[in-house]
């Protein structure tokens, strides 16, 4: 048998890569073993990244041919090049893999390929897609395995036309009518992308609202905007299956989500987008003894231990938000753990976007979770149709929320609906990190003119009154 590693982590994506890398740093031999070709996981590979590429490009396209003339440039109707746009999203993926694997070498991690199993405390087995297996022997391990997309019963994925994330992020052309089942993330997000470049999107929701989790007021008005740009939706309603027609077109069966009478929509493409579920097939896991909660998800304490000392777990296999942020610092958090320092995550400052436009993103509590606890609250807003900046840059939609503690003035949470406003809710992040007042941010002096503008003023709005309104 080779050397002993410190730690072994199962998948390298944004939990494993980034927990080998700090711990590397940290001074401990690291291997990791992962089964695909290339580095990165979901997010990097079929997730975050490829999402983005299509989602930027296809906003580009959109406001070429729709934004532009307001603004005096005058063009001729833009073209769609979707093998171009599709080119692009490959560079971008590439790159980004790429870069993994010159931080593993960089950070001196060894490399296993194929499928991870556990074979008992410090063993984990691994097999090759061809070749003889290897065994590793380890003093610790990580099971960063990830997730994978949910399916509804009697619905068969093919990735061409009845489509989970994965398909939807490769389709070879842009479908005439394309049916997301679920408004959540990847439905919303996805549905954007082929919205704009031509498709007619129905979104059909199981519960009365969009985006759930996300706070209610937020997912109204954000669900009116995507109406606005051509969305629709059907709330309420659920799948009942997805029928394949001799034309080569869909027809999806969709029922009251209590029961009743099943309509149709004709489709192109159907996308299932109901959620991802933990991915714990082939880990070896029950011979381990590793525990798992009643959602299949890995169980960890406090720690990231399972049940079986010296076996951790991190990112999408175990419980909290599905983000690739969340399970990177928890990545972080178990290599310091392991290395003798104090490794933490902060889960009351998570933030959480959607990519569309304007985006949406959110930190903390949510107005409905703060009334469900009973915490006396105040909320400061600010609309972007009172912000210069968002005016000069025609893009004024959407609105800052800030929630405060009534008695200690304290930040409870904040959603933005806006042109970036991924970007923007870091500050209120960082603020919450340091269990910052809403004066905090109002006293603090930002820039003119900057869309940042309207969180001041929305923390403004929680104290003396904000000046632009
Ligand atoms: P994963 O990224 O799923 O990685 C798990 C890795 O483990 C994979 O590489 C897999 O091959 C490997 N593996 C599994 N089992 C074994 C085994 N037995 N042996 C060897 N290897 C194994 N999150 C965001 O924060 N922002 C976004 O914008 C965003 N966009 C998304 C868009 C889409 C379309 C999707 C699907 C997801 C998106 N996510 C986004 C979610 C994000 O991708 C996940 O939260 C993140 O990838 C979870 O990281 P992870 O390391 O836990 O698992
Ligand atoms: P999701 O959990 O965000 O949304 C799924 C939606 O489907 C929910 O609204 C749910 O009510 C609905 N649903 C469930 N069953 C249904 C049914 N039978 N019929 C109709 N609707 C049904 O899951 P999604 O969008 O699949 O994304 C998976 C994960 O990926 C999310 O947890 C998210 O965190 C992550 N992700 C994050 C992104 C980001 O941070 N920008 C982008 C994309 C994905």
């Amino acid at each position: 048998m080779a050397d002993q590693f410190d730690l072994t982590i199962i998948g390298a994506g944004p939990g494993g890569y980034v927990c080998a890398i700090r711990a590397a740093q940290l001074g401990l031999k690291v291997a990791v073993v992962e089964k695909w070709a290339t580095l990165g996981g979901t997010c990097l590979n079929v997730g975050c990244i490829p999402s983005k590429a299509l989602l930027h490009a296809s906003e580009l396209f959109e406001e070429a041919g729709h934004g532009f003339k307001a603004l005096g440039i005058d063009i001729p109707a833009p073209q769609l090049n979707l093998k171009q746009m599709m080119a692009h999203k490959a560079d971008t993926v590439a790159s980004n893999v790429g870069g993994v694997d010159y931080l593993f070498k960089k950070n001196k991690i060894t490399l296993f390929r194929g499928i991870g199993s556990i074979a008992g405390t410090g063993r984990v087995l691994v097999t090759p897609q061809s070749g003889t297996q290897q065994e590793i022997a380890t003093k610790n391990i990580v099971i960063a395995s990830g997730s994978v997309s949910a399916n509804l019963p009697g619905i068969e994925i093919d990735e061409q036309q009845i489509v989970t994330s994965t398909g939807a992020l490769e389709l070879a052309e842009v479908p005439r009518r394309l049916v997301v089942i679920g408004a959540g993330v990847i439905g919303l997000e996805l549905g954007s992308v082929w919205m704009r470049l031509g498709a007619q999107v129905t979104v059909v929701e199981y519960l009365d609202r969009i985006l759930p989790g996300m706070d209610s007021e937020v997912a109204r008005q954000f669900q009116r905007m995507l109406q606005k740009q051509g969305m629709e939706f059907k709330l309420s309603s659920k799948v009942a299956g997805v029928d394949k027609q001799e034309d080569g077109s869909l027809k999806v069966r969709v029922e009251p989500a209590k029961g009743g009478e099943v309509e149709t929509i004709d489709a192109d493409v159907a996308l299932v987008a109901i959620g991802r579920k933990p991915f714990t097939e082939g880990l070896g896991l029950d011979v381990a003894g590793v525990a798992l909660d009643e959602r299949g998800r890995v169980r960890v304490d406090g720690a990231y231990k399972t049940s079986v000392d010296g076996i951790y777990a991190i990112g999408d296999v175990i419980a909290g938000p599905m983000l690739a942020h969340k399970a990177e610092d928890e990545g972080i958090a178990v290599a310091e753990i392991l290395a003798g320092q104090a490794g933490h995550v902060n889960y009351a400052a998570i933030p959480a976007v959607v990519y569309t436009n304007p985006e949406v993103a959110s930190v903390g509590k949510t107005e409905d979770e703060l009334k469900a606890e009973g915490v006396e609250y105040k909320i400061g807003k600010f609309p972007f149709t009172a912000n210069g900046r968002a005016k000069a840059m025609l893009a004024s939609q959407g609105f800052v929320k800030i929630l405060a503690d009534v008695n200690t003035d304290r930040v409870l949470g904040a959603h933005i609906v806006g042109k970036n406003a991924g970007e923007m809710i870091h500050e209120i992040v960082t603020l919450m990190e340091f269990s910052g007042a809403a004066e905090d941010l109002a006293r603090t002096t930002h820039a003119h003119p900057t869309l940042s503008e309207a969180i001041r003023e929305a923390a403004l709005a929680l104290g003396d009154g904000a000046i632009h309104i």
